[in-house]
């Protein structure tokens, strides 16, 4: 895709070619994102586990997802930027989940928000999506929904569940949602789901057959020595990697060899004899500095 990535662009792209989506909390991480070629950059409620120490995503509030929408925003991605609303900011009232959604947009600088579940948040999309703001769904397990659904399950095993998510699923697409984050189900539902809608689906768990994959920046990349899911592919091990650069570091300091002459700012002899009082080349007394 070329250009700047948009909510038609990414609903046009169903059927034709596969979509990227990664998570990003900040602008490092959103620049990473975007020269990789990512389409969509998810500011995902995930960085409560991914950055923030949290064991779940509950914490997380409209503010704080304003802050690290606006930090990916800055970076003026190609890739569009998705935000998403967080727990108890669209459950309310319709009227406070327009005005959270519009935050996300005109703070954040996001250009379409994400929400999670069924047919219960079908009045809460149609109020958001009637403000002109964009709508992602996100069905199958939702995170937001730890306690309801006893843990981090997989959802829609058993037939009576998956008829309903595909009928959730419809629901959502008939409201106009512009595409459905499938997360945590069977891969058979999530190629049913893909089949039924006219949407591009984006799976996480959820088989090859979704439109799209999204993964969370911090496992792909190995950020962190975490358990991770199976859907998880990690494609590099940079918290090792970084890991070991800090020990270099710290023996580097603890040997003298950082900095180096290069590494260091210098002034004329003259301006340092006059300084210290003495002969420049005494200076050089190595640690513990001897004066
Ligand atoms: O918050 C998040 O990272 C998400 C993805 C897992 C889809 O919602």
């Amino acid at each position: 895709m070329e250009g700047k990535v948009t909510v038609p662009a990414v609903r046009a792209r169903k059927g034709e070619q596969k979509l990227t989506m990664m998570t990003a909390y900040d602008a490092p991480t959103a620049g990473i994102a975007d020269e990789a070629g990512v389409d969509m950059i998810l500011v995902g409620d995930s960085v409560a586990n991914a950055v923030l120490g949290y064991e779940d995503t509950l914490a997380i509030t409209v503010d704080m997802m304003v802050h690290h929408t606006a930090a990916v925003s800055r970076t003026k991605p190609r890739a569009l930027v998705v935000a998403d609303l967080p727990w108890m900011s669209y459950h309310v009232s319709v009227g406070e989940a327009v005005h959270n959604a519009g935050r996300l947009i005109r703070e954040g600088g996001a250009e379409a928000v994400k929400l999670e579940g069924g047919r219960k948040r079908l009045p809460v999309i149609e109020a958001i999506l009637d403000a002109e703001i964009p709508v992602m769904g996100h069905l199958g397990l939702t995170p937001q929904s730890v306690h309801a659904m006893g843990g981090y399950k997989v959802q829609g095993k058993a037939v009576a569940a998956a008829r309903e998510m595909l009928a959730d699923a419809a629901l959502l697409t008939e409201a106009g949602v512009f595409s459905i984050v499938v997360e945590g189900v069977p891969d058979v539902l999530g190629q049913l789901i893909t089949k039924e809608v006219s949407v591009p689906t984006i799976g996480i768990g959820a088989g090859l057959h979704t439109d799209g994959q999204v993964l969370v920046f911090h496992d792909a990349l190995g950020l962190h020595d975490g358990r991770l899911p199976k859907f998880v592919r990690r494609y590099a091990d940079l918290r090792t990697e970084a890991v070991a650069a800090l020990r270099r570091f710290v023996a580097d300091v603890q040997s003298g060899e950082f900095p180096s002459d290069d590494e260091s700012y210098h002034m004329g002899e003259e301006a340092a004899a006059a300084l210290f009082e003495e002969d420049p080349s005494s200076f050089d007394v190595g640690w513990p500095l001897s004066w």
